[in-house]
């Protein structure tokens, strides 16, 4: 019998890397400690996403809520987000991985916003794994966008239409398969709430900095388990996945 695992399905995972500053703080660190250990936990998955069937894997790293931390803490997560562009730009290029930023650019510190567009210019013909990093993201607001750029009034099918090709920055399907949520809350905050339309969701009370290949693997096969309908009977009727309603 072929694995689970062995199947080629190119899945979408979505993380929401939950729990660093309590990680940090449980150690009695600070909390940009918990940060720099999440990083190395971005790596791990990146190496470990595509040997699990994952072709596009989107990792939510600063929503434009997160401004309101303090500003120490959000200057270290953005230097840790660019010292992690130009440290790993070669690992990314040897590893077939195609990088790009979604989100805000236009409130990021210049050097961050420079190293995003070497990256994302150097990575382009990545073709194993697409890894998108949201960043300064929020889902209302990139549908807002995509709704103040279209004619209105048109209808519902139209405008699902435009905002899938709006909110895509890519020819791949963009629909969610599995959304994880590290660190044990149970939320979306505002992230991918289009592309999440049917996604299978999944809480985990492991906090991120210790979050393993190994509990990614589990949650692909925890997803492999789990029978999608989307809205149908599971019967092999037509799936009204957003990604359809491009063509
Ligand atoms: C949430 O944990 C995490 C963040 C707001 C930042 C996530 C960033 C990284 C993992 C590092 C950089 C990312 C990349 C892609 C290189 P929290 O601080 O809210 O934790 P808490 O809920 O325990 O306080």
């Amino acid at each position: 019998m072929q694995s689970t695992l062995d199947r080629k399905d190119h899945l979408h995972i979505a993380i929401i890397m939950d729990g660093n500053g309590r990680w940090a703080a449980r150690r009695g660190l600070p909390r940009t400690f918990g940060h720099r250990a999440g990083v190395e936990t971005v790596r791990r998955i990146v190496e470990a996403a595509p040997g699990l069937g994952i072709s596009k894997l989107t990792l939510f790293a600063f929503s434009s809520d997160n401004w309101r931390r303090p500003a120490a803490e959000v200057a270290a997560l953005m230097g840790l987000l660019q010292t992690y562009l130009q440290a790993e730009l070669q690992r990314l290029i040897d590893g077939d991985t195609r990088l790009t930023v979604i989100g805000r650019r236009d409130r990021l510190p210049e050097g961050l916003a420079q190293a995003i567009a070497r990256a994302e210019q150097a990575t382009t013909r990545g073709a194993r794994l697409r890894l998108r990093i949201a960043l300064d993201y929020s889902a209302r607001t990139a549908i807002a966008h995509a709704a103040i750029c279209m004619a209105l009034p048109i209808s519902i099918d139209r405008f699902a239409r435009l905002v899938t090709q709006a909110t895509d920055d890519d020819d791949s399907p963009q629909e969610v398969d599995l959304l994880i949520r590290t660190g044990g809350e149970k939320r979306l905050s505002d992230f991918l709430l289009w592309e999440c339309a049917y996604a299978e969701l999944l809480f985990t009370d492991r906090m991120w900095p210790d979050f393993s290949a190994d509990d990614l693997r589990a949650a692909v096969s925890e997803f492999r388990r789990r029978e999608r309908r989307f809205g149908g009977l599971g019967d092999g009727s037509p799936q009204p996945q957003i990604a359809n309603m491009t063509a």
